[in-house]
């Protein structure tokens, strides 16, 4: 049996390793071969390690929900790609194994071509984030142009898409950042960048909004969506992309945001990127056989931008 050398886990709960598992089967029609370049790592990655997110594939299996790299091959369905075309893609459900490998089969509708002014390194972090944070600001919260948008975490990595798109749609950002992310998030176009560890974030909210509460909010910090709402105004919408969506309250819609695979969404995305209306901030780059250690980066919260494993 010919193998390839992934990283990833034996059984749901066990811990990240390089893991041999057999190399890429023939394709199905609908399919493409891609030789990846490089891999993102999010804290979900851990999520999909214990269980808690269902991704699809085979166990063992490569971790790993998104991905650049050069198509190899592609099915006998297969219009729109051919081998040697730089793709990203957040292909799920996964059909055998994840991004953290030397090769992946995705559904060739689920690729978007890499914007040529992207790294490697950005174009692999880039699906997840920006999917979602396009989900949340044209699909969940339908952001209009000239309203109040609070980007409760907007200093992450999917904190500053949903400022960018939110900009992008006109909306009047106020953002929440630490000390070392407000510059960065005020380039985004966010109009005001208030410090979350002033104790009286909400008032300066309250005081930016003559008092109403802003009509639309989206949290990206884990635990903080009870805190977001209370700014929100009567009858408002707040979205929250950390599976802690508080009780609805006072009219205030609430959607617990999770983010779908989408091929022609993330091919307008991508467009944007390579506009230069977006960007991904890169903290660090790992080996395939550190890929325990970008985890655990990933994990801390506290990156201060993307980490990605290059192949
Ligand atoms: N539901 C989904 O489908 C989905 C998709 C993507 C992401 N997510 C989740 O969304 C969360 C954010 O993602 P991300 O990519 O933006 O993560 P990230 O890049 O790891 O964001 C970390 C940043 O959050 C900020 N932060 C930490 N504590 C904060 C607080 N109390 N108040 C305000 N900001 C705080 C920090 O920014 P400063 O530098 O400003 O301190 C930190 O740099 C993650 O938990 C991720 O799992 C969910």
């Amino acid at each position: 049996m010919v193998t390839m050398q992934v990283a990833g886990i034996r059984e749901i709960g066990a811990p990240v390793e390089i893991i041999e598992v057999s190399e890429p089967r023939p394709l199905a029609p609908d399919e493409v071969l891609v030789e990846v370049a490089a891999a993102g790592v999010g804290n979900w990655d851990e999520f999909v390690r214990t269980g808690g997110w269902d991704v699809g594939g085979g166990r063992p299996t490569a971790l790993g929900v998104e991905a650049a790299g050069t198509v190899l091959a592609v099915g006998d369905a297969v219009s729109d790609w051919s081998p040697g075309d730089e793709v990203m893609t957040h292909p799920l459900p996964l059909r055998d194994q994840g991004t953290w490998a030397p090769q992946l089969i995705a559904p060739a509708a689920l690729l978007a071509r890499k914007p040529a002014n992207a790294t490697w390194e950005a174009a692999a972090a880039f699906p997840v984030p920006a999917l979602t944070a396009e989900q949340v600001i044209g699909e969940a919260l339908d952001v209009h142009a000239g309203e109040q948008l609070l980007v409760y975490g907007a200093g992450g990595v999917t904190g500053g898409l949903l400022v960018a798109l939110g900009t992008l749609r006109g909306a009047q950002v106020i953002a929440t950042a630490g000390q070392a992310s407000q510059q960065r998030v005020s380039a985004l176009g966010a109009h005001h960048v208030i410090d979350y560890h002033d104790r009286d974030w909400p008032e300066q909210v309250r005081a930016i909004t003559e008092g109403r509460g802003v009509p639309a909010a989206v949290n990206a910090v884990p635990g903080y969506a009870a805190d977001a709402i209370r700014v929100v105004a009567d009858n408002g919408r707040l979205a929250t992309i950390t599976s802690d969506p508080p009780a609805e309250e006072r009219g205030i819609t609430v959607s617990n945001v999770y983010v779908r695979p989408d091929g022609s969404q993330l091919r307008v995305l991508a467009k944007q990127f390579a506009d230069g209306k977006l960007a991904i901030p890169i903290a660090s780059t790992y080996h395939l056989a550190d890929a325990a250690a970008a985890l655990g980066e990933t994990i801390s919260g506290h990156a201060g931008g993307a980490v990605i494993l290059r192949l």
